[in-house]
């Protein structure tokens, strides 16, 4: 059933801004968000000025924003303003989502308020009826994780809950599925016999963007690994599911999760990159990772004995999420040595897929040459929809699909318990590296090149 109205939690807050008002926005764009949207917050500002906030964090995303979407988005937004801790607040809101049988309440406030937020809720009747989003990170280690859960549960049943991580809203991230399983050509392949490893990078060329306070106590194994990138290499790697509902697809997750064999704490690289400790907001002395980098394995038939490696950091030389699956070289090298075949699949920007072959070379010699079979998605699909705004109307109509479950969530937390409570020391590294060198010797031969270097090589060929 379509919920008829949407119910923001923090709705001054940052990711309000960045990402939920101009994400309503493409929804209004496309005629989709057709419910009220109910802002709730702790800025004492007038209707007035939480409308011309949700405008200029429009605007600020969107160069060419439509005044007629832009004035529809302001006429169906509304604020209310109140503590969290305060009663009165949960009434009010009561009484202004009277009218209205199924509101999405999304959380978009810190973690520590996702219990008490819902108490308040129940105390007025709202969660009997309500779908609850919650944004990551749902705890931040296997024992707060549980205890959340149990927190929620006393007052809402799984279905009611949407856990967000809205890499699972990413449309090339989705794409992993389909490259997979709508492509007969690479399953027979997909796998240990054919698979010499896989490498999945995460980097973002700015630092912690005056999150200090948020940040040093998260770091980026909790922030985006125990999340995002397992997100990603659970899609890679899980078995197909037996259709695409919600609860096959979580079924497979939650398999290959399982098969994630304990992390031996040689093969991870913690870094820090320099400077970090003079941010505001990090503790003198910060042991907070900012870079981390890791190998492990998946103990099942598909993937026994193939290393995946894994690294995300801040300050990198730039943003790029992508994944390398690179293939076992022939049996025999007839044309001399050759480049190892290997899928590039980017997730990020200019998202798309490059497959790596070996061409004969021109000239009278019988030797290879790499070349790329490539596509970009905007370049064939036009511009898509952006994360939050796939999973928000997701959550209006209700599918899972797009959301974590439970099992898989304490069970990222459950791969990662031993490296997060006996951590290796950060290691320092250049602002505008790719981390301590340390993590290049993970990989025999170091890590494939990605982002701009891949391009360049790319275009050396072509
Ligand atoms: C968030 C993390 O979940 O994801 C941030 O808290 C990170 O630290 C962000 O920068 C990255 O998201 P995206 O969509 O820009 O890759």
């Amino acid at each position: 059933m379509k919920a008829d109205v949407l119910v923001l939690f923090g709705a001054t807050g940052d990711l309000a801004k960045k990402k939920l008002f101009p994400a309503l926005y493409d929804m209004e764009d496309l005629g989709q968000l057709d419910i009220p949207v109910v802002g709730v917050a702790s800025s004492k500002w007038t209707q007035e000025v939480f409308r011309d906030n949700v405008e200029a964090a429009v605007r600020a995303r969107k160069n060419n924003a439509d005044q007629r979407i832009i004035t529809k988005l302001r006429d169906e937004v509304q604020l209310i303003v109140g503590d969290y801790n305060n009663p009165e607040t949960f009434v009010q809101l009561a009484e202004a989502i009277k009218d209205y049988k199924l509101p999405v309440i999304y959380l978009a406030i810190a973690p520590e308020f996702f219990a008490t937020i819902t108490e308040a809720l129940a105390a007025v009747g709202i969660t009997k009826r309500a779908r609850v989003v919650v944004e990551k990170p749902f705890g931040r280690d296997l024992e707060s994780a549980k205890l959340l859960d149990a927190e929620l549960k006393k007052l809402l049943p799984e279905e009611q809950i949407y856990r967000i991580d809205h890499y699972l809203g990413k449309e090339a991230v989705e794409d992993l599925l389909v490259f997979r399983f709508a492509n007969t050509l690479f399953e027979p392949v997909w796998n240990r016999n054919y698979v010499s490893n896989i490498q999945i990078t995460m980097a973002e060329n700015f630092g912690i963007d005056g999150r200090g306070n948020f940040y040093d106590g998260v770091g980026a194994t909790r922030d985006v690994l125990q999340n995002h990138i397992l997100q990603v290499l659970t899609m890679l790697t899980m078995e197909p599911p037996i259709d695409m509902d919600s609860d096959a697809m979580q079924n497979e997750k939650i398999k290959v999760l399982t098969a994630i064999r304990d992390i031996n704490k040689n093969d991870v690289v913690r870094g820090q990159f320099e400077g970090y400790l003079d941010e505001p907001g990090v503790a003198e002395n910060s042991d907070t990772e900012t870079f981390v980098a890791m190998k492990l394995f998946i103990d099942n038939w598909r993937w026994a004995g193939v290393p995946i490696y894994l690294r995300t950091g801040k300050k990198m030389p730039e943003t790029v999420l992508e994944v390398i699956v690179e293939f076992k070289q022939p049996p025999r090298a007839l044309f001399g040595k050759a480049e190892s075949n290997h899928v590039r699949f980017r997730l990020g920007s200019k998202d798309g897929v490059d497959l790596s072959l070996q061409a004969k070379k021109p000239g009278t010699k019988l030797v290879t040459e790499t070349v790329d079979l490539s596509v970009e998605f905007v370049a064939e699909f036009g511009d898509r929809q952006g994360p939050y705004e796939r999973l928000l109307r997701a959550a209006i109509v209700g599918d899972h699909f797009r959301f974590t479950r439970i099992d898989s969530v304490l069970q990222s937390w459950n791969i990662l318990e031993d490296i997060l409570k006996n951590p290796n020391p950060v290691i320092p590294y250049d602002e505008g590296s790719w981390g301590p060198s340390q993590a290049d010797d993970l990989i025999p031969g170091g890590w494939a090149k990605v982002g701009l270097a891949a391009d360049e090589l790319k275009g050396a060929q072509g």
